[in-house]
């Protein structure tokens, strides 16, 4: 069975490493779909985002990484995708996750989508969380995996503090 575990990853955080790390065991193999959203302006594009995720996911064999733009369950379609996976950090989470999961039912009955709770110890972490941090100097270490960690102190250390 294939999954596919879509998102922004602007950037990529420890607390999605461990969606993958852990969802790649269930399934046969993992699709990492960047979102390449034409109304966000991220703070990485989308062959920056796709990089440093490949660097992270090289020891997984079943893990491959891809961009899509669209409609989720055109690309889940095309790529042969049975299920789409979502981490749960809290309760917070659950309605919004909930609204896509629905809407993405409606138009793609055959798709389930299924949410793994995140670890416990990534629970407080996103994106942002992690962009704000590095914006102002402080140490990301342990929030996110070292070339993205590395790709964000260039960042930052450039000027870049807007877009976040
Ligand atoms: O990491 P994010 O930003 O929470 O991920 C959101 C994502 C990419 C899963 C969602 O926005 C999405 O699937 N967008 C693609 C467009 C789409 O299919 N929209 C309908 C369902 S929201």
């Amino acid at each position: 069975m294939i999954a596919i575990y879509p998102g922004s990853f602007d950037p990529l955080t420890n607390g999605h490493l461990d969606v993958i790390e852990r969802g790649r065991k269930i399934f046969d193999r993992l699709v990492v779909g960047i979102l390449k959203n034409p109304h966000k302006q991220p703070l990485f594009t989308s062959e920056e985002r796709k990089t440093m995720i490949e660097e992270a996911v090289k020891p997984f064999s079943n893990v491959e990484v891809e961009i899509f733009d669209g409609l989720l369950v055109n690309f889940a379609r095309e790529r042969g995708c049975q299920v789409i996976l979502r981490g749960l950090r809290a309760i917070s989470d659950y309605e919004y996750e909930t609204q896509i999961a629905l809407i993405n039912r409606k138009m793609a009955p055959e798709i389930e989508t299924l949410f793994l709770p995140t670890s416990a110890e990534f629970s407080y972490l996103n994106s942002t969380i992690v962009k704000e941090i590095a914006s102002f100097g402080g140490c990301i270490r342990g929030l996110v995996p070292p070339a993205v960690e590395k790709k964000l102190r260039d960042k930052f250390d450039r000027g870049n503090l807007s877009n976040f």
